[in-house]
């Protein structure tokens, strides 16, 4: 029996569909705690590309029962088109493989264009994340319970009717057309009902079975509507107190594990503090192809920020971490990595030599250049975490273990 949860340890889009991808070939249940589709997963699979945004990543090796917790958002329209893109491509999709918690909040046309009017200045991904949040914290929202009850056209159409009246008269954006948007929300209802269920049963369940168990963070711990840069935030709890609430279970995590990509990306708005904004941003944003999964915008791309990476370990407990895009650093004369901040609070970096020779592909860590090994021992000294785990490339198979996982 094993119970891991694996969390991005910065701003999210650290390489965390991988890792998810590989242990969840392993696991019994796969269980997703918060966000919605905001999230972008990449799973990556011999030739195969599966692009994920609201369906947990152990949906694609067919083994794991997924469940999408009470902490989530879901946005019926666009789990029905990804329920859709992943049996095209041939994965098993069925309300036995895939639940969605009858607490989970419902994404709504309204939160759409409200994130759209209101939080410009965030850079969200536009996919109504804050307002459904929003009203949930209002308690103003509609859960999926509400369309198990019958009662969620009703509901949606006093929402859009609220919101309508406000929004005509403050916003010069025009309102969504209500008809047309009743019409989505009834087809995409119908099409979510028979995925909804009681998810602290189903999870509980697993966990009397003494199943192997995978959490699946979306986005990262700066990005935690607490413990984040905020206002630059997303409107969860993307940290480890997260899968708590977000699941409604209690249980002991064996691992811990902290995705730490060998530099640092955030996209949106926001401090960060080690960007470059020069030709060796744009070089890693080259070599690591760093492009939001979900929106497609070019993420902004710095040193690696260990000093901010502590607070990341202070808060999520890690006891293991994956290190990823390693190979995406190749090639730099010099690598940097921020270890403190001086009184104006700019980073204070280490210094270390770079290595020319191509990472990619090596499943041995005797056959790492020397200078790559220094980097790595480093992190891990300062974290004082072991790295178990090194990505080195997109492929499932591009990972060297330092520490097993079963
Ligand atoms: P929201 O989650 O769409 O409300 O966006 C809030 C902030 O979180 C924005 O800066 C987004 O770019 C960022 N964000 C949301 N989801 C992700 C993700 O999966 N990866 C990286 N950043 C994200």
């Amino acid at each position: 029996m094993a119970k891991y949860i694996v969390l991005g340890a910065q701003w999210g889009d650290e390489g965390k569909g991988k890792i998810v991808d590989l242990l969840s070939g392993k696991m019994d249940l796969v269980v997703r705690f918060q966000g919605g589709a905001n999230a972008g997963h990449t799973v990556i699979i011999g030739d195969k590309k599966y692009v994920l945004h609201i369906i947990p990543g152990g949906i694609v090796s067919g083994k794991a029962t997924n469940v999408i917790g009470n902490g989530c958002v879901v946005d019926p329209i666009i789990f029905s088109e990804e329920v859709k893109y992943l049996q095209d491509k041939g994965v098993k999709v069925s309300p036995d493989k895939l639940i969605v918690s009858s607490q989970a909040h419902i994404v709504t046309p309204v939160h759409k264009y409200l994130d759209k009017v209101l939080n410009k200045k965030i850079g969200t991904t536009g996919r109504g994340i804050g307002p459904a949040y929003g009203d949930k914290i209002h308690r103003t929202g509609i859960r999926a319970e509400n369309i198990l009850d019958g009662s969620f056209i009703d509901r949606f159409c006093e929402h859009a009717g609220n919101y309508k009246s406000i929004c005509d008269q403050v916003y010069d954006e025009p309102f969504i057309d209500v008809d047309e948007a009743v019409a989505e929300m009834e087809k995409a209802g119908k099409y979510l009902k028979p995925y909804i269920q009681d998810s602290i049963e189903v999870i509980y369940g697993f966990l009397k079975k003494g199943a192997n168990i995978l959490y699946e963070g979306a986005q990262g711990t700066f990005l935690d509507i607490d413990h984040g840069t905020y206002p630059f935030v997303t409107s969860s709890s993307t940290s480890i107190g997260g899968a708590y609430t977000g699941s409604g279970v209690f249980m002991e995590f064996d691992k811990r594990i902290g995705i730490v990509k060998a530099y640092t990306t955030r996209v949106g708005e926001g401090p960060f503090p080690t960007e470059l904004n020069d030709a060796t941003g744009e070089r890693l944003r080259k070599n690591g192809n760093e492009f939001g999964a979900t929106t497609g915008r070019p993420r902004r791309c710095g040193w690696l920020d260990l000093k901010l990476l502590k607070r990341s370990f202070m808060i999520n407990g890690f006891n293991y971490i994956s290190l990823s895009k390693l190979s995406c650093l190749s090639g730099f004369e010099k690598i940097l990595a921020a270890v403190d901040y001086d009184s104006k609070g700019q980073p204070v970096y280490k210094e270390f030599p770079g290595w020319e020779e191509e990472v990619e592909g090596i499943t041995d860590i005797s056959k790492l250049p020397a200078n790559c090994v220094k980097y790595i021992d480093f992190i891990e000294e300062y974290l004082e975490t072991p790295i178990g785990m090194i990505s080195t490339g997109p492929d499932r198979n591009n990972i060297i273990f330092k520490e097993a996982l079963f």
